[in-house]
């Protein structure tokens, strides 16, 4: 893989996924991680990230200069790329100009940044700068406030560059990273979603052998990915099993039912668990607590029923859908930290009686909609909407209770139906519904004094999940969204809109 080395850079995901769509794998590893622990990945190429410090702060992570003795290409952006240049023996000063935001390149060739307009904008942010590049380095870029903001080696298969590459406002950014990993690192662009599709397969026979497994199965994206993959690799041997918890959408268990099976053939038993899940969480409202619950009521109605399927013989493994943010986001990837339990992360119980198969677990949330179309699973199944895995549960905001299901299902049908009827499904990533159970306000209907609930619209735009922007809706949606929510569904008498982007707020509001 190529290692992305996180300096506490917001953009280090970004990094990897950019590395990826030049179809290279890539992951992302602590900067805590030793020079041994890097190299026993066997990396293609090291990429050092941006990230908050000065080279001069007290405390600042350092690059071991012997990075630069083991053969491996690098390449430093930023932060990265001062670090870098430091370790190298090249000249990092504070000179008092910053540079924030939009700002003009001028190249002079190179390697890394041939064929590029001679004057282009990149987007900087930066206080520091690298005054005199390291020996054997040729400088092939600068700016007003950065006499040095690219170098390369290509020899020895090192560059770097001062500004951000990575995102969109260095429009030329992508091609300076491909021209990296494939004309300086010399990297064969081998990670296709055919290649992925195959290596998945080959990984899930390995690892499940003549073994049966079961499929926790949510008619979301994910776990339809994951199970028609695995279904790939096993054949019958796979059992899919749905479980109606209750917290689903409206029309979600026929959708599953009818689509699924359509498509992969696969053998699916549904579990009707709706009493189950709502006496566990009756009384709960906190958040984490609600998603351990559900978690561990999941995998006990999964064993359940994998003792039940004589047919599976005895299914030790169980499939899950599992992606690469969730583990990064439930602290199980860089040593980030635990922001929330993805149910199917931080939510397992200790005693877990199954051997888990995540055939998603490196992948990002569009790689996967990508495999999905290669498996042939229809675009009913693969563009719909991302739904957690706790589902409606974490959009009560207070107890879930069946009276309160029911009206969140209703008003959330709605938003759906109007949405997909205003053609805005692609524009949007996922709009969830949220029902404030414990808020009450005045309202009027008719001739009358109600006293009801609101519900939220949380309409985000987003490309993996991991930041997301709140969608501009047009008004006249909303208004339809509003007007029939409030006449249709009893208990609400407000609609309102959230307008925070991820960070500060998180997709879901629990
Ligand atoms: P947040 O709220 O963390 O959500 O910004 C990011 C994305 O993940 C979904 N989500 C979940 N998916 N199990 C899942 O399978 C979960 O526990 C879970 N929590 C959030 C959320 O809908 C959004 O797409």
């Amino acid at each position: 893989p190529v290692l992305v080395v996180d300096y506490g850079a917001q953009y280090a995901q970004l990094i990897a996924r950019r590395v990826r769509e030049a179809q290279v794998y890539s992951e992302v590893v602590p900067h805590t991680s030793t020079i041994d622990e890097l190299l026993e990945r066997k990396p293609s190429a090291i990429i050092l990230s941006g990230g908050p410090s000065s080279v001069y702060a007290e405390g600042a992570p350092r690059v071991d200069p012997a990075l630069f003795d083991a053969g491996v290409p690098v390449f430093g952006i930023c932060y990265g790329f001062q670090a870098m240049a430091q370790a190298l023996g090249g000249d990092v000063e504070h000179t008092g100009t910053r540079e924030f935001g939009r700002t003009e390149l001028g190249v002079t060739g190179g390697a890394l940044h041939e064929e590029l307009p001679a004057r282009h904008p990149v987007w900087m942010s930066h206080g520091d700068c690298v005054t005199k590049a390291p020996e054997g380095f040729s400088v092939t870029a600068s700016s007003e406030g950065a006499p040095v903001a690219g170098f390369e080696d290509v020899e020895r298969r090192f560059a770097g560059v001062q500004y951000h590459p990575e995102v969109a406002h260095s429009p030329h950014g992508q091609e300076v990273l491909r021209r990296f990993l494939h004309e300086i690192a010399g990297i064969r662009p081998q990670w296709t979603t055919a290649s992925i599709v195959d290596d998945q397969v080959a990984r899930i026979k390995a690892q499940i052998g003549d073994g049966h497994a079961i499929c926790a199965l949510s008619g979301g994206v994910d776990s339809a990915v994951a199970a028609a993959l695995v279904q790939q690799a096993i054949g019958e041997r796979l059992t899919c099993v749905f479980v109606d918890h209750g917290l689903l959408r409206a029309g979600e268990r026929a959708q599953v039912e009818r689509d699924f099976v359509a498509a992969t053939g696969v053998k699916l038993v549904t579990v009707d668990a709706r009493e189950r899940f709502l006496s566990a969480l009756a009384g709960i409202t906190d958040p984490e607590q609600k998603r351990k619950i559900i978690g561990r009521e999941f995998i006990r109605v999964f064993e359940q029923s994998a003792r039940d399927l004589k047919a599976t013989g005895d299914a030790e493994f169980l499939v899950q859908g599992t992606l690469y943010p969730d583990v990064v986001e439930s602290g199980g990837g860089t040593g980030t930290s635990n922001i929330k339990s993805h149910h199917n992360v931080g939510g397992l119980p200790e005693d877990l009686q199954f051997k888990l198969v995540e055939p998603l677990r490196l992948l990002f949330k569009d790689e996967v909609r990508r495999v999905g179309l290669e498996l042939g699973l229809p675009e009913t199944i693969v563009h719909r909407q991302p739904f957690p895995g706790p589902g409606l549960g974490i959009r009560i905001i207070g107890e879930v209770t069946a009276e309160r299901l029911e009206t969140l299902r209703a008003a959330d049908a709605i938003a759906r139906e109007e949405l997909t009827a205003a053609g805005l499904d692609s524009d949007i990533w996922q709009c969830p519904v949220v029902l404030l159970a414990d808020v009450r306000s005045v309202g009027v209907q008719g001739d009358g004094r109600t006293y009801g609930h609101p519900v939220v619209l949380r309409p985000v735009s987003s490309e993996d999940a991991m930041t997301a922007d709140w969608t501009r809706l047009p008004y006249d949606v909303l208004e339809r969204i509003s007007t029939r929510i409030t006449n249709e569904v009893s208990e609400v008498n407000r609609v309102v809109l959230d307008v925070t982007s991820k960070p500060p707020g998180t997709i879901e509001w629990e």
